[in-house]
Order: C-alpha cells, then sequence, then structure tokens
C-alpha cells in the first residue's frame, strides 16, 4: 500500500475522479489517506468527506508560504505519505515541501506543458490561437509547472471553442490521465532522470489518429 495524500484548493472534480478510482480498484496500490486543502470551504473537502476520507484545513492567514508548508509537511508525515498530488491546488510549493518529496509530488495542468503555465491555461491557449492543447501530469520542482513530464494528453481547439468548452474537453481527459500517473507512481514504474521520466513495464502511448487537421476544399 502507497500512502497518497491529494491537496487541493478548489472543486476538487479531479479528486472525484482519483476517489472513483480508487473504488473500482485502478489506482494500484495507492490509497488515499487524506486530503489537505488551504480553504476550509473548498468543494474538494466535502468531496473527500463525502468518500469518506480525513480533511486537513491549513489556514493560510498570517503564514508565509515556508511556514505554511512546514505545517502541511507535519500532517503528511504524521500519517506517513509517500506520494502527494496536487489536485487543483492553488499554491505555490516553497523548498520546504519540493526537497521533503523530491520525485513525489505530481502536478496536473491543463495545458501541453512547456506551453501556457501558470493560471488560465485554457484562456492562453485560446489567446495564443494554439490549434492544439492538452493536459500534461508531471513531477513537482521548484519551479511552476516545470517539472518532468510524466502523461500528456491532447486535444484540438475547435474555432468555436470558448475557454469553458475548452476546459471542460481539457477535464475530460484530466480525470482519466490522473488516476492513470498516480498509479504508475505508487506501482514504482515511474523513473526520473534529468528532465526524462522512463515508465516501466506496460505503457500503452496514445492510438487515436494523428491530430492533424485536413483542409476543405
Ligand atoms: C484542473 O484543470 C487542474 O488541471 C488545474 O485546476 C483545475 C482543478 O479542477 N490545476 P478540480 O478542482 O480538480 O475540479
Amino acid at each position: 500500500m502507497v500512502h497518497v495524500a491529494v491537496l487541493a484548493s478548489g472543486r476538487g472534480s479531479n479528486l472525484d475522479a482519483l476517489l472513483k478510482a480508487q473504488a473500482e480498484g485502478r489506482l494500484g496500490p495507492a490509497r488515499v489517506q487524506v486530503v489537505v486543502s488551504d480553504r476550509k470551504d473548498a468543494r474538494a473537502m466535502a468531496i473527500a468527506f463525502q468518500h469518506g476520507i480525513e480533511t486537513v484545513h491549513v489556514d493560510p492567514k498570517g503564514l508565509t508560504r515556508e511556514a505554511f508548508d512546514t505545517r502541511v509537511l507535519r500532517e503528511l508525515e504524521a500519517r506517513g505519505i509517500q506520494l502527494v498530488v496536487l489536485a487543483g491546488y492553488m499554491r505555490l510549493l516553497s523548498p520546504v515541501l519540493v526537497r521533503a518529496y523530491r520525485d513525489r509530488i505530481i502536478n496536473i495542468h491543463p495545458a501541453l506543458l512547456p506551453s501556457f503555465p501558470g493560471l488560465n491555461a485554457q484562456r492562453q491557449a485560446l489567446d495564443w490561437g494554439a490549434r492544439v492543447t492538452g493536459a500534461t501530469t508531471h513531477f513537482v520542482d521548484e519551479q511552476v509547472d516545470h517539472g518532468p513530464i510524466i502523461l500528456q494528453s491532447a486535444i484540438a481547439v475547435l474555432p468555436t471553442d470558448t475557454e469553458d468548452t475548452l476546459a471542460d474537453r481539457i477535464l475530460e481527459t484530466e480525470q482519466r490521465l490522473l488516476p492513470a500517473t498516480v498509479r504508475l507512481a505508487a506501482e514504482g514504474r515511474l523513473s526520473v532522470e534529468g528532465r526524462r521520466v522512463t515508465i516501466q513495464g506496460g505503457y500503452a502511448p496514445p492510438t487515436a489518429p494523428l491530430l492533424v487537421p485536413e483542409v476543405i476544399p
């Protein structure tokens, strides 16, 4: 069993996907033990509660980023957490957490990194006029949305897309990517060398047709 903590600040749909995957036996040896949030009223906390998962609120008020992360770290260590998943976690991690859990913190980002890091990735893709975007899971390092890439999914940006429709289609892929990534990590099948992550054992790259546009005569 691999003890997992999920850090979340918002809606919690990725957390929900993880907990459903766990209930259906699709998370391998990973077991979500606790959900930690900087926001007491985050919907993610209610989702954790519904699934019978322990919730911990750490109040960031008046704390430096390091002091806050030290408190979070204490909660993780007290529960023997081995793997940390950021699922809609809106805080930048300080080196306190990154160093303690080097190559053991996974983030999901709604773009094909290194394109469109940071906030509003879907808006950025639209504004840039990108034709393709997607989602990325990666290990967390000291820089924002920067660590070694684990898995990616791609979707086409449609001429009719709004930020919302694009976000919805990306989210659909996120909810498949994140459980698959957590499973690989929990099974010990990911090794990191520099920027490159090697996946041991069976891994099927996407088999869908190439995303090549057709020009209509
Ligand atoms: C997701 O798009 C995730 O990639 C990003 O924030 C969003 C969180 O959604 N980091 P949810 O809270 O999991 O529903």
